[in-house]
């Protein structure tokens, strides 16, 4: 049996230096907050307990990550810094909150958001064999603003240094913390508590706890990581803006290797947690948002927009111009022209023609609309949900089907307001013409 594992994620700073009035660890990065990110690598690592510290905004904050991960974490807790005095005095209110925890303590900063699973599963395995902690680290190309790390003559680790606490010499230091610790909870623990604010912004440094074991004799094994694009933090929005870069690179290539056809990288746009199945093909300046769920073989784009909650079955097409939200596509169903599809459920080989609009807010409430199977909507459309179409029914072009209508099997509606089109009754026979 490994050592239970809890994670403290650090998000009560203000921000300032991005000089907008989100808080920073809300920032987005493609499709999920600063935060949200960070901690979706440690999801897998399946802590007992995760903490979140906070205080600026806090209930936003806390509304927003509970959302966003509480159901893939166990035991996610929030818990209020009041006016933060630095990562030290953050740490020691989440340890706090921790009670009578044994265990490891791995320690992540909210505005690291590219850390991987991979590298903080090797900071923990660094961990064990009785050391009270492991840092880790990167040698990152511009160093400007982070905390350096100090050796000795054998190359030891004995401390981090901020770099506005530094000698020019110290900052001439290319080897960085990173912000990702895992501690011994016993250790932590202690370390904390001989914390001083003896530094340049008067803060309790996180820093100097780890600096503390290395004085007690203690070794403080470092991990370099191995891409260092992975500890950029993000302080400003110019830090955002290059983590966006590095996010959505490492997106395509996932799927580029999952086997999906991205015609343009350089033009297509596709967030965090978006599902693509093989053979499926994604064309030029197209932009698929969180939570969506392609199929095989499907088509999208070029100048495509699937938003949050859509879903293509196998085979399923979004053509130009196309922009669709919380809406299932069925199997080899067609939208491929001009439309908006919100709320929608569309059955299998139904053909969307160009231009259809589902009209499906009425200025305060959402409706959907149904689409069955093997329906074909005429082009210029508008479905004013709430709104069905029965298997196998049409509309003509430029219908305007008002809302509550419910067109039955194999009907036909056409016109404005659209009505269901009768068949025409055989004439009637009059004698004597012939
Ligand atoms: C910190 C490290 C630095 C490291 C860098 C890596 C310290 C003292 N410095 O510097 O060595 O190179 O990260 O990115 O730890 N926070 C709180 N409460 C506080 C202060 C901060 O929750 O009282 C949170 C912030 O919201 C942020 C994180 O801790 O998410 C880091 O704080 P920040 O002020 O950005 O530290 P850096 O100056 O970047
Ligand atoms: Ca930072």
């Amino acid at each position: 049996m490994s050592r239970p594992l809890a994670v403290i994620c650090l998000a009560a700073g203000l921000g300032k230096r991005t000089k907008v009035s989100m808080p920073k660890v809300l920032l987005p990065l493609c499709g999920r907050t600063l935060a949200a990110s960070a901690l979706a690598a440690v999801v897998p690592l399946q802590p007992e307990r995760t903490i979140v510290v906070l205080h600026h905004q806090k209930d936003v904050v806390q509304a927003s990550l509970q959302t966003a991960v509480g159901s893939t974490l166990r035991e996610l807790r929030f818990v209020d810094q009041g006016a933060p005095k630095g990562t030290g005095h953050a740490v020691q209110v989440a340890m706090a909150a921790l009670g009578t925890f044994v265990g490891d303590v791995l320690v992540i900063y909210g505005d690291c958001p590219l850390i991987t699973t991979d590298t903080l599963r090797e900071l923990r395995a660094l961990r064990t064999g009785g050391v009270p902690c492991a840092v880790l680290t990167a040698y990152p190309e511009d160093t400007t603003g982070l905390g350096r790390i100090l050796r000795d003559d054998d190359g030891r680790f004995v401390g981090i240094r901020e770099e506005r606490d530094c000698s020019d010499d110290e900052r001439a230091i290319d080897e960085i913390n990173a912000g990702f610790y895992c501690f011994d909870s016993e250790s932590l623990r202690a370390a904390l508590r001989g914390l001083q604010p003896n530094n340049n912004q008067g803060e309790y440094y996180l820093t100097d706890a780890v600096a503390h074991f290395a004085r007690q004799g203690s070794e403080v094994p470092t991990l370099e990581a191995a891409d260092p694009t992975e500890i950029q933090g993000v302080n400003s929005l110019v830090d955002l803006a290059n983590a966006r870069v590095v996010m959505q690179e490492r997106i395509l290539l996932q799927h580029l290797q999952n086997g999906v056809l991205i015609a343009d990288p350089g033009s297509t746009w596709i967030d965090q947690g978006v599902q693509i199945g093989a053979d499926s093909r994604i064309l030029p300046c197209t932009v698929i948002g969180t939570g969506c769920v392609i199929g095989r073989n499907c088509e999208v784009g070029p100048f495509a927009h699937l938003r949050g909650g859509t879903v293509l079955e196998d085979g399923a097409e979004i053509g130009n111009f196309v922009e669709a939200k919380k809406t299932v596509m069925g199997a080899g169903a067609k939208a491929k022209h001009l439309t908006y599809l919100g709320d929608a459920t569309i059955g299998s080989r139904s053909n969307i023609g160009a231009g259809t609009i589902t009209a499906n807010y009425d200025g305060a409430h959402k409706h959907p609309t149904t689409i069955g199977d093997g329906c074909f909507v005429g082009s210029g459309t508008v479905l004013v949900a709430p709104t069905t179409m029965a298997n196998g029914s049409m509309t003509g072009a430029g219908a305007i089907v008002k809302r509550g209508s419910a067109l039955g099997e194999n009907e036909v509606w056409v016109g404005v307001p659209a009505r269901r089109l009768k068949l025409r009754e055989p004439a009637p026979k009059r004698g004597g013409h012939a």
